[in-house]
């Protein structure tokens, strides 16, 4: 695990600042990556939405380099960072995409914005996605309650405090919220806790058969 957290900050960010190196490190060995890319194909476009520095974007690089990678970051000092990624395409909206993607990828952005636009955004991402595509939720749930205080705490940190997160809140929802808003927009929906180990309430939701 650490070696390839350290591969990807002297790799992917050795020109970036302590900070940028420590947030990076840190995300690297806090969410299990590795469970997400098996889940991903090797060949065809991976959208990264909400990509933040393009962490999980490096994981793809090293273990699904044939795939063409894009990502779409709001915040502007992680877009500087991402933008000297190689192999990359940055885009600033989904209206840049051309043609429908193979894989999307949505990691912890759901929780940082208001549960309100929630269905709005599945809704415009499904659209970019291939009828055949793979839709991917990466999301920290409510439980286990243990872990949601911690995350809460964690979260108010970062996001409140030290403002390394952009995002409107901490919306730690339920696996049910996000399991009938996919239902509207895929026939097949794996959901696994992936937390074992973690303190953090880590949730994957593997989508596929788009429905519309
Ligand atoms: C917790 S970070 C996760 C970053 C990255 N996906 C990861 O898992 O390491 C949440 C990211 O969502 C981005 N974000 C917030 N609101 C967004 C929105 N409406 N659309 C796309 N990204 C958004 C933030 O700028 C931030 O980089």
């Amino acid at each position: 695990m650490f070696s390839t957290s350290r591969h990807i900050i002297s790799t992917y960010y050795q020109d970036e600042s302590w900070s940028v190196k420590l947030h990076v490190f840190i995300r690297s060995v806090i969410v299990p990556w590795r469970m997400v890319v098996d889940e991903i194909p090797s060949t065809g476009v991976l959208l990264d939405y909400g990509c933040g520095h393009g962490l999980f974007l490096c994981y793809c690089k090293i273990f699904r380099p044939d795939l063409i990678l894009i990502g779409l970051e709001p915040d502007a000092r992680k877009k500087a960072v991402l933008q000297k990624m190689k192999d990359v395409r940055i885009i600033d909206n989904l209206s840049e995409i051309e043609n429908r993607i193979d894989c999307i990828v949505v990691s912890d952005v759901f929780y940082a914005i208001t549960p309100d636009s929630h269905k709005l955004l599945l809704a415009s991402l499904t659209n970019y996605l291939s009828n055949d595509g793979i839709f991917i939720i990466k999301e920290i749930v409510n439980r286990p309650r243990i872990k949601y205080w911690f995350n809460i705490l964690h979260e108010m940190l970062t996001m409140k405090m030290f403002g390394v997160t952009e995002g409107d809140s901490i919306n730690l929802l339920p696996v049910r919220h996000y399991g009938s808003m996919l239902s509207n927009h895929f026939a097949v929906i794996k959901g696994s806790a992936i937390d074992g180990g973690y303190l953090w309430p880590h949730y994957l939701f593997v989508c596929k058969g788009k429905l519309h």
